[in-house]
C-alpha cells in the first residue's frame, strides 16, 4: 500500500503546485492513495469548502488539517460534510469535524489521523494520551494507520514518532514548512519524518511573504502577512509504502520539487 503525503499547502501557489504535479507523480509513484494537509491552503490560514472539494477533484483522498482549521469561518459550514477531512483530534468533546477518517483502497482501508502538538503551540489535550485510544479504536477496522503531527518542536515530534513505533504504520509531521531529511523506518515498522515541509512559494518565508517576516524582525512592529502570489513555487512531500496486513512500513521516501531539485519523470 503506497501512501503519498503531500506537507503544508500554503495558498493559491500552493494550490497550483498540487493541481500541476499530482497528476506527475501519480504517473510516477502509483500511490494507492493520496493525503494533502490543507489547514494553509486558503491563503495561507485554514480551508473552503471551494478549496477542500477541489482537492478531492484532483484525486486527494484524504485531507489533514492543524492548528489553523478555523481560521475561514466557511469550515464550520461544511465540516459535518466533509467526509474525507480529519481535523485535530486531541480537542475537546463535542468539537465538530473526524476524529479519524477512514479511506479504502484495494480492499483495505486507511485510518487518517491529525493530531496537535503542544510545545510553542496554542493549548490542546494530551496527543500522546488521545492517539492510545485513537490507535485502539482504528484498530477495530484496520492494521493500517497514518498519522500527521502537526507540531512545532523537533523533539516533541521524535517522541511521538518513538512512542508510536509498532502501533502505526507512519508518523509525518506537518506545520514548521521546513522538510527534515529524518525519514527512516523505526525499528518496530513505524515510517517517521520530523517535517514533510511545505507546498507553495519557494522564495518566500515559510511561504509568506518575505520582506514584512524581515521588517517584524527587524523592528518588533505589527505587519500584515500575506501569501504572495506570484514568484517560483514548491512542493513537499513523501511516499510510504505500507505492508496492507501488517500495517508496518516498508520504506519512505522523502519528495521535493522546485527549481533546485526539478521533476524530471
Ligand atoms: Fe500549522
Amino acid at each position: 500500500m503506497k501512501i503519498l503525503f503531500i506537507g503544508d499547502v500554503v495558498g493559491s501557489p500552493g494550490r497550483d503546485m498540487v493541481a500541476e504535479y499530482l497528476p506527475k507523480l501519480k504517473a510516477a509513484h502509483q500511490p494507492h492513495v493520496t493525503i494533502v494537509n490543507g489547514e494553509n491552503a486558503a491563503s495561507g490560514k485554514g480551508i473552503t469548502e471551494k478549496i477542500y472539494k477541489n482537492f478531492l477533484e484532483w484525486g486527494v483522498q484524504a485531507l489533514t488539517m492543524g492548528n489553523h482549521t478555523w481560521d475561514k469561518r466557511d469550515i464550520f459550514q461544511f465540516i459535518d460534510q466533509a467526509t474525507y477531512m480529519a481535523r485535530p483530534a486531541n480537542l475537546p468533546p463535542g468539537t465538530p469535524g473526524n476524529d479519524i477518517v477512514y479511506i479504502k483502497s484495494n480492499g483495505k482501508e486507511i485510518a487518517v489521523i491529525n493530531l496537535l502538538a503542544r510545545t510553542f503551540m496554542q493549548p490542546a489535550d494530551d496527543p500522546f494520551r488521545k492517539i492510545d485510544d485513537l490507535v485502539a479504536e482504528a484498530k477495530k477496522r484496520t492494521n493500517i494507520i497514518f498519522v500527521d503531527f502537526h507540531g512545532e518542536a523537533t523533539s516533541e515530534k521524535q517522541a511521538f514518532g518513538w512512542y508510536n513505533d509498532g502501533k502505526v504504520s507512519a508518523v509525518v509531521g506537518t506545520h514548521t514548512h521546513v522538510q527534515t531529511a529524518d525519514e527512516r523506518i523505526l525499528p518496530k515498522g513505524t515510517a517517521y519524518i520530523t517535517d514533510v515541509g511545505m507546498t507553495g512559494p519557494y522564495d518566500e518565508i515559510l511561504g509568506t511573504d518575505k520582506e514584512a517576516v524581515i521588517k517584524k524582525f527587524l523592528t518588533g512592529l505589527p505587519v500584515r502577512f500575506e501569501i504572495p502570489k506570484t514568484g517560483r513555487a514548491q512542493l513537499s512531500a513523501v511516499l510510504i509504502d505500507i505492508d496492507a496486513t501488517t500495517g508496518k512500513a516498508n520504506e519512505m521516501k522523502r519528495i521535493q520539487i522546485n527549481e533546485d531539485h526539478p521533476f524530471f519523470s
